[in-house]
């Protein structure tokens, strides 16, 4: 179930991006037939996980040390899932407790955040 949410949120993510023009990261990390197949799998592989945190850092959400801007993550994840107040105020709460976002597979982190916002989170 976890491992489903977190694809859906990548899903979601490279669909907003295949709207527009290509970007840097969906050049770097050129999303192929066999990684659409990898997620209709349920795998979240390196390569995406990767994709993921490439798109988190264009879109500032993440600086170059990996440290997470909580606001400007905030507004990114609520363009993708609208969230409500209370949803809000239990993600920031839980992005706040992270530590750098340094490796890809890093990102399961913020994935994990976003699939218990609406858990309060309790031990900060
Ligand atoms: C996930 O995908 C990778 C790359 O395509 C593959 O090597 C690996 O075996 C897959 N893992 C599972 C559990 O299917
Ligand atoms: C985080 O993003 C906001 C805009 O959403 C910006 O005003 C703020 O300066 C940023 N904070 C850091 C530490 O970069
Ligand atoms: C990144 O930011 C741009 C412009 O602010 C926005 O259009 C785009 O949807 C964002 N991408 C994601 C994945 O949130």
């Amino acid at each position: 179930m976890r491992t489903l949410n977190i694809l859906v949120l990548v899903c979601v993510m490279l669909a907003a991006s295949q709207a527009r023009e290509k970007t840097k990261c969906e050049i770097d990390h050129a999303i192929t037939d066999a990684d659409l197949e990898d997620l209709r799998n349920k795998n979240l592989t390196e390569k995406l996980s990767c994709f993921a945190k490439c798109a988190l850092g264009a879109n500032e959400s993440i600086n170059s040390e990996g440290e997470i801007n909580v606001s400007k993550l905030n507004q990114a994840v609520n363009r993708w899932i609208k969230l409500t107040e209370e949803e809000n105020a239990n993600l920031n709460k839980c992005l706040k407790t992270l530590s750098p976002i340094k490796s890809c597979s890093d990102v399961r982190h913020i994935v994990t955040c976003v699939e218990n916002r609406k858990v309060q989170h309790l031990h900060t």
